[in-house]
């Protein structure tokens, strides 16, 4: 088989890269190591910034999203009983949008497959050839059948543990990582959010959470120790402990209900450098990590799509290299301060186990300089919204 540009991975990155290709007349084929099912059974986040939202109505995927979705102005941020809110529209003219990354996926998936893109499931053994040449290759195995796909250019967009980054060899790639000393423990629950915006909260008892993905369907999430397991975590105990850690006045008005999923992920910030090699793009996960405490994942994917997504046409439609070379260096420039931000919000509302009773009280008087100060208010919507690409 030959392509114009083999994408490996179909999550959001590499559909949402496949679908505007495919509108500019550019062939891509999508190797996907799972099942569409598995892939949308995943549970990810919901805050999309306005630069993702634009790209998905590029892209002609955002019909389900403009009828379902909601648009945040603005979100609480409490300190135990203390809270206020952070007006995202008032300090830059942009809301967020929130909507399920799942179903940002299944849209993907949907349109993908309306437009006849090309999309090979169940792929093993994805292996990439000659990326620093000018005529790359990657082979693969389905059902024990190998393959071969010649190509133009390939967009690793595997995710974290995919085979993208680890083809960029050792003494090419320099990784940069921070492990956070806890995890996010998440649920979902069939009852209505506990408040119409978002609340990160900060408290003596730990962090905690309150999102949503419709007006029946809640996500919250509490900070847990690394070595706390799923099983050790029932209901109750977590409605106990995410009544602890928001503003009484919410706590009180909380609705809860059955988890229909729990779950625990761990937190880490993850920069591999350079995101290109040769032939070999590096897009999303596949190339860095962010905790979610900024909600950036989705998003900083979104960015890495633009640049590449730009590049590629402006190579295949006009002739021009520019974007194309300097790939990495764009997309990093973005990336790194979304790395910042997701770093400072979490450092800002999480009990670390080493903190110091000085410490807590840097974290308190930050809060607190938030609470009272416009420009610092300011710079937080700035990072939350999204940076301009
Ligand atoms: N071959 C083929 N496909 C692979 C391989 C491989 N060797 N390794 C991984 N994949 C697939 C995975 O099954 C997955 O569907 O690549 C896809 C990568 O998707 P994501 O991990 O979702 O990464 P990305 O598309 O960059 O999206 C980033 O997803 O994980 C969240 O928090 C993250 O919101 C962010 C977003
Ligand atoms: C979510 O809705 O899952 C969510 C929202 C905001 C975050 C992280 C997760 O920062």
């Amino acid at each position: 088989m030959r392509t114009q540009v083999c994408i490996i991975g179909g999550g959001p990155s590499g559909l949402l890269l496949s679908q505007l290709l495919h509108k500019r007349g550019i062939d891509t084929i999508v190797l996907e190591r799972k099942t569409r099912d598995y892939v949308l059974a995943r549970i990810r986040a919901g805050v999309l910034e306005q630069g993702f939202v634009n790209l998905m109505r590029e892209a002609g995927v955002s019909d389900r999203m403009d009828r379902e979705s909601y648009v945040h102005d603005g979100t609480v941020m409490s300190r135990n009983d203390d809270h206020f809110r952070i007006d995202f529209t008032h300090h830059t003219g942009t809301p967020v949008v929130v909507y399920g990354q799942t179903e940002v996926t299944r849209d993907l998936y949907d349109a993908r497959e309306a437009m006849g893109g090309k999309i090979i499931y169940n792929t093993d053994g994805v292996t990439i050839h000659d990326a620093k040449t000018d005529a790359p290759y990657v082979t693969y195995t389905v059902d024990g059948t190998e393959f071969r796909i010649d190509c133009d250019y390939i967009a690793g967009c595997d995710g974290f543990h995919g085979v993208s980054r680890k083809t960029i060899p050792d003494n090419v790639r320099t990784d940069y990582e921070k492990v956070y000393p806890f995890g996010w423990l998440g649920i979902l629950s069939e009852t209505p959010p506990v408040h119409h915006e978002l609340i990160y909260a900060n408290s003596d008892n730990g962090f905690a959470l309150c999102s949503m993905r419709n007006a029946n369907l809640s996500r919250y999430y509490v900070q847990v120790p690394l070595t706390d397991q799923v099983e050790a975590w029932s209901d109750d105990r977590f409605w106990t402990a995410l009544k602890s850690r928001i503003p009484g006045e919410f706590a009180e008005q909380l609705i809860t209900g059955p988890s229909i999923e729990k779950s625990i992920a761990p937190l880490r910030s993850f920069v591999t450098e350079p995101m290109q090699w040769g032939r070999l793009f590096l897009c999303g996960d596949a190339a860095h990590i962010v905790p979610p405490t900024g909600a950036k994942g989705l998003n900083t994917a979104a960015s890495d799509i633009h640049y590449l997504y730009h590049a590629l046409v402006a190579h295949y439609l006009d002739g021009e290299a520019e974007g194309i070379d300097r790939y990495s260096e764009k997309a990093l420039l973005r990336i790194w301060k979304a790395e910042r931000f997701s770093w400072w919000m979490t450092n800002l509302l999480h009990q670390f186990p080493d903190q110091t009773d000085f410490d807590r009280k840097m974290q308190s008087a930050e809060l607190a300089f938030l609470r009272d100060n416009d420009s610092a208010q300011a710079v937080l919507a700035e990072n939350y919204v999204g940076l301009p690409y």
